[in-house]
Parts: C-alpha cells; sequence; structure tokens
C-alpha cells in the first residue's frame, strides 16, 4: 500500500516535472469518412485494426465524440475552437474551385502552438482554403505542410477531378510539398504520408516540442473512376472473410491505416519520443456508406451517415493516449472544437478569447466528468436542417428530406468465411508489442470489457412504427443514452425538453454567419497552370463578401 503511493507521487512528480521542463510532442491522426463500425475496438470484429486497438485501450477511449459531417468543416472547428457557424465554414465540403477559406481573421491551432515553442507540421489534406496563398497552411502557422490542398484527390495519381455544375470537368495535380507541386511521386497517399511522417519524427530536435499532424486522405473514395484505392502492400487477400466485395477494397483501406499507426508508433518508439508524446486519433465525419463518394464504411447501429444530422454522420471513432493517463472508456461528451483549447493546455497554454471549445485535459487526465454540457451537433444553412444536444437529449429540426434519414449497410457487414481470432491479431500487433515493451500489459477479460464498454447499445425497445423525420412544422427529439440509434421520438411527450432545446438550437441558429452560395470560379481551372491546383487570387485581395440569407428553420406550432 505504502509502495504503491509513493509510486503514484513518484509518477506524478515525474509527469509534473516533465511537463514544467518541457511540454509532450502532440501526434494528431485525422482520417477521412471512418464510420463508427469501421474499427474494431468498439467491439466488432468484421474490419480488424489491431494497430489502433492496441493503443486505444490503453488510452482513453472517448465514446461520445462528436465531429461535423462533412471535411471541411470539421477541419474548421478543429483549426478555430469554433463552431463552423462563426466563420462561415459550414455546410458543403469547399471545392478546389471556390475562392473561400477559414477567414484570415481567425487564429488556427498551430500558431497558438508555435507559440508555446513547438515546431509544426502538417501532413496530408487540408481543405479550408486554396485559392490564395494565405489561405494555405504554411501561412497559418504550419512550419512544413506535405500534402493535398484540396478535396479527396487519387491515391495513385494525387489528382483531383472536380465535376462542375454544367458538367464540365476541372482536373490536376494536388499534391505538395510547401509551395513545391510535386510531379513525380510513385507511391500511393497512404505510404507516401507514412514514410513523410517518419521523416519529420526522425528528423526531429527532441528538446523541441513536436506538433505533428497527420491529416489522412483514407478512406475516402478517389476520384470517380476509381473510388477505393488500397496500397500495393497489402495482400488482397487480408480481408478475404468479408462477403461483400466493395466492403472489403474498403477494409483492406483501413487495413492500411491501421499498418500507417504501427509505422510511426514504432517511429515515435525508436525515437524515445513515445512516453512523452499525446497521440490522437480520430474520423471527420461519420462514413458515407451510400451517395456522394460511397466508400462502403457503416455507422451502424447509429442512425444517417456522412452530410448528415443524424448520429452516424456525427459521432465518430476517437480516443487519446499519453502515457499520463488511466485507460479506459470515457462517457463524456467530447466536440471536435475542444482539441483546440484541449492540446493548448496539454502544452502548458491557456486560451483566454471566446471559443466554443472546451478544454478537456484536466477532465482527461483526472478521470472527472466532461466540462462540456451540450454541442451544437451540425447546422447547415444551405439544405436547411440542424441538430444540437443538450445533456442526454438530442433535437433535429428543420427538412432533412435532402440528406440520409435511413440505416444503412447491414448487409455490407455480412461475412463468408471464419474470422482470424481478435486476440491472436491483437497480441501478434505491433503497438501490442510496443507497448508491452514499453510496461503496459494486455489482460484477455479486461479487454473483453472494455470492447463491451466501447460498444454503443440500443436500450430503449420502443422503436417508432413509422421513423421520425424532421420538417419545418415538426422536429424529432431523442434521448441519446438510452436510444443512440433515434429510433423512438419524444417530441411529443416530452414538450417541455422539446421547447427548452428547439430554443437554444434556434439560438445558435440565428447567430450563424451562412455558409456562402458555392461560386465556381473558371479562373481556378487548372487547365490554366499545366493541369496543377495553384492558387489564383492575387496575394492581399480582399476576401470575399457575400450575403447569403438564413432560412426559416422551424415554422411550426408550440415551441
Ligand atoms: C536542438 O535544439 C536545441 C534548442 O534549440 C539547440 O540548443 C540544439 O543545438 C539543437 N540540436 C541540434 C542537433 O540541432
Ligand atoms: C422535401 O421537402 C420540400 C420542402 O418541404 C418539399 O417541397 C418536397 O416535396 C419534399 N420532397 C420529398 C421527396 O419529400
Ligand atoms: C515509459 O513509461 C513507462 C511507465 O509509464 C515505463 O515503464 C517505460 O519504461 C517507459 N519507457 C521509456 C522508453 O521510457
Ligand atoms: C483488469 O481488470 C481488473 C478487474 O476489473 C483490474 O483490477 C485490473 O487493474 C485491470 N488490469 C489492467 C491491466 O487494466
Ligand atoms: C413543464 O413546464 C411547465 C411550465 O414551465 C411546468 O409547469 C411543468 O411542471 C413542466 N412539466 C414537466 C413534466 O416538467
Amino acid at each position: 500500500m505504502k509502495l504503491q503511493m509513493l509510486a503514484s507521487v513518484v509518477a506524478f512528480m515525474l509527469i509534473h516535472v516533465s511537463q514544467c521542463t518541457q511540454p509532450p510532442h502532440v501526434l494528431f491522426i485525422m482520417v477521412d469518412d471512418m464510420g463508427w463500425n469501421d474499427v474494431s475496438f468498439h467491439g466488432e470484429d468484421q474490419i480488424m485494426t489491431p494497430n489502433l486497438d492496441a493503443m486505444a485501450y490503453q488510452g482513453v477511449i472517448l465514446k461520445q465524440y462528436y465531429s461535423e459531417a462533412v471535411c471541411t468543416p470539421t477541419r474548421a472547428a478543429l483549426l478555430t475552437g469554433k463552431y463552423p457557424i462563426r466563420t462561415g465554414m459550414a455546410s458543403t465540403a469547399l471545392r478546389n474551385s471556390e475562392d473561400r477559406g477559414i477567414p484570415i481573421r481567425e487564429r488556427l491551432l498551430p500558431s497558438y502552438m508555435k507559440e508555446l515553442g513547438y515546431s509544426t507540421h502538417l501532413v496530408g489534406k487540408w481543405h479550408v482554403g486554396m485559392s490564395r496563398n494565405e489561405y494555405l497552411p504554411t501561412f497559418r502557422g504550419y512550419d512544413t505542410h506535405y500534402g493535398n490542398r484540396g478535396g479527396a484527390a487519387d491515391y495513385f495519381t494525387h489528382e483531383r477531378v472536380e465535376t462542375n455544375f454544367d458538367g464540365t470537368q476541372y482536373f490536376g495535380l494536388d499534391f505538395f510539398d510547401g509551395a513545391n507541386p510535386i510531379l513525380a511521386e510513385e507511391l500511393h497517399a497512404v505510404d507516401a504520408f507514412t514514410d513523410k511522417t517518419i521523416e519529420i519524427i526522425n528528423n526531429h530536435n527532441k528538446s523541441i516540442p513536436l506538433f505533428l499532424h497527420l491529416s489522412h486522405t483514407t478512406p475516402h473514395a478517389g476520384n470517380d473512376g476509381a473510388p477505393l484505392q488500397q496500397t500495393p502492400s497489402t495482400s488482397n487477400l487480408k480481408n478475404k472473410h468479408i462477403a461483400h466485395s466493395d466492403r472489403r477494397l474498403y477494409a483492406n483501406m483501413v487495413t492500411n491505416l491501421d499498418d500507417s499507426f504501427a509505422q510511426i508508433i514504432k517511429a515515435l518508439e525508436n525515437n524515445k519520443m513515445l512516453n512523452d508524446t499525446i497521440i490522437v486519433f480520430v474520423s471527420d465525419n461519420g462514413a458515407p456508406t451510400i451517395g456522394l463518394f460511397q466508400n462502403y464504411g457503416v455507422n451502424l447501429p447509429l442512425r444517417g451517415q456522412k452530410s448528415s444530422p443524424w448520429e452516424g454522420g456525427t459521432r465518430v471513432p476517437a480516443f487519446i493516449w499519453h502515457s499520463s493517463l488511466k485507460p479506459r472508456v470515457w462517457d463524456g461528451l467530447f466536440h471536435v472544437t475542444d482539441w483546440l483549447p484541449t492540446l493548448i493546455a496539454a502544452g502548458g497554454g491557456d486560451i483566454t478569447k471566446e471559443i466554443d471549445g472546451v478544454n478537456q485535459w484536466p477532465a482527461l487526465q483526472g478521470n472527472l466528468l466532461s466540462e462540456r454540457k451540450d454541442v451544437l451537433v451540425l447546422i447547415d444553412n444551405i439544405e436547411n436542417y440542424a441538430a444540437y444536444r443538450y445533456g442526454d437529449y438530442k433535437i433535429l429540426l428543420g427538412n432533412t428530406n435532402t440528406t440520409f434519414n435511413e440505416y444503412y449497410g447491414k448487409q455490407l457487414l455480412t461475412i463468408k468465411s471464419a474470422l482470424p481470432n481478435y486476440f491472436s491479431e491483437l497480441y501478434a500487433s505491433e503497438v501490442a508489442k510496443i507497448m508491452m515493451r514499453n510496461g503496459r500489459d494486455y489482460i484477455a477479460n479486461n479487454i473483453t470489457n472494455v470492447r463491451s464498454a466501447a460498444k454503443i447499445r440500443q436500450l430503449d425497445i420502443l422503436v417508432d412504427e413509422i421513423p421520425c423525420v424532421p420538417t419545418h412544422a415538426k422536429g424529432c427529439l431523442y434521448n441519446i443514452r438510452v436510444d443512440p440509434s433515434e429510433s423512438h421520438d419524444l417530441w411529443e411527450s416530452a414538450p417541455n425538453i422539446t421547447k427548452t432545446l428547439a430554443a437554444k438550437l434556434l439560438k445558435f441558429w440565428n447567430e450563424q454567419i451562412p455558409r456562402k452560395k458555392i461560386i465556381i470560379d473558371p479562373r481556378s481551372d487548372p487547365a490554366k497552370t499545366n493541369h496543377i491546383w495553384l492558387p489564383w487570387i492575387a496575394p492581399g485581395s480582399p476576401e470575399v463578401e457575400d450575403a447569403t440569407e438564413i432560412g426559416v428553420l422551424y415554422n411550426g406550432k408550440g415551441i
């Protein structure tokens, strides 16, 4: 007993001392379009992610982590710590041909990290502005950027094909090392990004804290002609137990991410940086099981998918690891805007200006309750719908009939042959071996318990005969804690809660800076610049103002 107490005091002092001398390194990994059901640490064995799991089990699994429903708003929220409605960055993703970006007046996460002494690097996708130099990562606080500036590109050609509203296409290379286009990259994007990430780790001067942001484009679908592309180094047989051919190709891309993760963790270990690195792994939104950029990812048992305000679009896989954190599944509300104040706090800083993000670092370190009471889940001013979570309840308002209101991908979960043994895969994984070399252990019973705790269960057995779909005249209300599948509408039966949440959501709606109309700028056409997507607006030109009107979200009675 005494010995244990002494050990924990020493551990505390070590952590404390190490924080006083130098802030921890940060490796922040965001993957693209991965759904709730596409990692095995949530309890399903179909797509195994043993390396991610091995770290998730030794860290904090965020069970109620909300992101935005598409790429651009998520990245804007991450980088500013503000809901995207504050910056005009909500709703549909940015096209490469739009003159738009996170407004220059906004200060971004890497710039704060730089102030704390970090060296800052972005590897992979940006997607929050590329029409002018001032929008690019190296003008917003990153020392270096290697990767794509715009939306999903082909994994091998690194080119982006964009179809305009009139059916014409703009196409060109979108792959850069800082200011320079990379004209001859042979590697698949996952391998190129992994190699660059490892190179940055290997070359890093360890007496300077590192903020390394890896923004994978996988497992997003590529250009129309070749949407699902795995790396050549992954065996086609890897996921042969999966019955649906396209789901199997998708699973192979997830395997690529899992392998990439192992290589990067190994590099941190080799450089003796692992113990003092905060590692975050998150998806940017739910998987698009069907429709635009369909990738055959699955969000079940959650309803909806990418580009929808349902849980399947916004509640995504997430975990954080640091040697000082007690392993657990954490049920606290967490939003993508929280990373900015949380990582700044972990780096020894403090943010005083008004943002929407909440500093979760003390809660994560101390195993406390979440500081967050509510989440603005989504506002889409183009499609005219919105969702908001307060405590256990979630309200949806507006017209969602243009989006995805159902449950998708059940068939894709079919297995056609025996699954590999989960524990054999876990123990054989590189990350489990690294963790065990560093004094961590895996006890099968505990893992089974953690997986069970991380799994989402539908507790409410009442299911509406006709699923509620919000209109402007009537919304939907759910108790997410017991009804995570959003299948039992409480709008009529809990009028007080409906009223309270509707009022709070309508307040956000009326405060929003709406997303501008999509204007495709013909000057962006990469055909003009040897088929390379380059900034086309002269430096210093004023940012485009736009008078997009805010529509009516709710015109029904009684709230
Ligand atoms: C690493 O950075 C420290 C602090 O800036 C500096 O004193 C040292 O010379 C650097 N080491 C190398 C090998 O560059
Ligand atoms: C969707 O909603 C709009 C506006 O209420 C309506 O005009 C349209 O008919 C609806 N479409 C479908 C397919 O329900
Ligand atoms: C990392 O920390 C753990 C305990 O938290 C310790 O057992 C291990 O030896 C450390 N590894 C290194 C390389 O410092
Ligand atoms: C495993 O679970 C047991 C009982 O729940 C607990 O006492 C023990 O600390 C856990 N071990 C690890 C390594 O997490
Ligand atoms: C609903 O609100 C009204 C007015 O504020 C209050 O009188 C009533 O008790 C509330 N009902 C419930 C079930 O909380």
